[in-house]
């Protein structure tokens, strides 16, 4: 049993909010950065503090940088928490995706585009499957992601993917097999974050570029969970450490107070999704038929 508050914007009112957790992914602790990363590029923009249970991105006007997972993964849950660039970062982005590596790729994306002081930022979210994407959505978050850490985290399984804000679930990306939509579920991903300049195209569409005399742009990260089936070792490791516990039933679907909370993002902080978008897609993408069901 749990209460928690949701500060409502648009309604100007606090909710609170009791029930069953029924579903929420375990709680993740503090795992320190080297534990499941390594950096990918650009090493000396990232700066360890904590004896690197805390990290940094650093971008300027010469790089940015990023990190990724040393293992590759079959479902579980990964989350992270992260403190977005403050003041001006209009026309950065800081990203936090899984990917996998071929050519027809699966990915699972968390793009938070930057704005200029006291301007929202909007979280884009993305899902491919077979190399395939176009499913964008976009939303105002309900907080300012700047001051304080919040926890970004997927659930994948074989039924769903979720992407969740703190507790809350924003997006859900059904299992559509039976349509005729591909789901990843044989191609193992790795975990990535990175933070770099995307002013042509990231804050009012790229009309706001980057301001370098704000530089260096500051994204700050900690608690890198990861538990996911580990790809090389998967189904033995799995099944013999009962480790696969987000197939479990309860974990196939959202439970109903996180259908009302996806709601409740859905009515009062989407600002674009593709599901709704007739100009792009006349006929309505297969997948989006689920959609409507939330
Ligand atoms: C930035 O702020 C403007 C003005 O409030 C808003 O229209 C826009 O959606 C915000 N976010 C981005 C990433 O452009």
């Amino acid at each position: 049993m749990g209460c928690y508050h949701l500060w409502s914007l648009s309604l100007g009112v606090l909710l609170m909010v009791c029930g069953t957790l029924g579903a929420a992914p375990r709680k993740p602790v503090n795992v320190p950065f080297g534990r499941n990363y390594v950096p990918t590029w650009a090493f000396d923009h990232i700066k360890y503090f904590n004896g690197g249970s805390d990290i940094q991105l650093h971008l300027d006007k010469y790089t940015g940088t990023g990190f990724q997972s040393k293992g590759s993964y079959l479902f579980g849950h990964f989350s992270m928490q992260i403190k977005m660039v403050p003041g001006d970062s209009a026309g950065t982005v800081t990203a936090f995706y899984l990917s996998s590596q071929n050519a027809e790729h699966d990915e699972i994306d968390f793009e938070f585009l930057g704005n200029r002081t006291g301007q929202p930022y909007i979280l884009q979210t993305n899902v491919f499957t077979g190399g395939k994407g176009n499913r964008e959505q976009r939303i105002y978050l309900w907080f300012d992601p700047t001051t304080a850490y919040h926890s970004y985290s997927v659930l994948w399984n074989l039924y769903q993917i979720v992407f969740f804000v703190d507790d809350v679930p924003i997006r859900i990306f059904k299992n559509s097999k039976d349509l005729g939509v591909r789901f990843p579920f044989d191609q193992p991903m790795k975990i990535y974050s990175s933070l770099w300049n995307a002013d042509d195209w990231a804050t009012r569409g790229g009309l706001e570029k980057t301001d370098w005399s704000k530089a260096p742009f500051v994204a700050a990260y900690r608690g890198f969970h990861v538990d996911g089936c580990e790809a090389s070792v998967q189904a033995k490791f799995c099944a013999t450490q009962g480790k696969r516990w987000w197939d479990q039933r309860e974990f196939q679907d959202l439970d109903a107070l996180q259908y009302r909370r996806l709601r409740w993002v859905r009515q009062k902080f989407t600002i674009y999704n593709y599901c709704t978008d007739r100009v792009r897609f006349p006929t309505m993408p297969v997948e989006c038929k689920r959609d409507r069901d939330v």
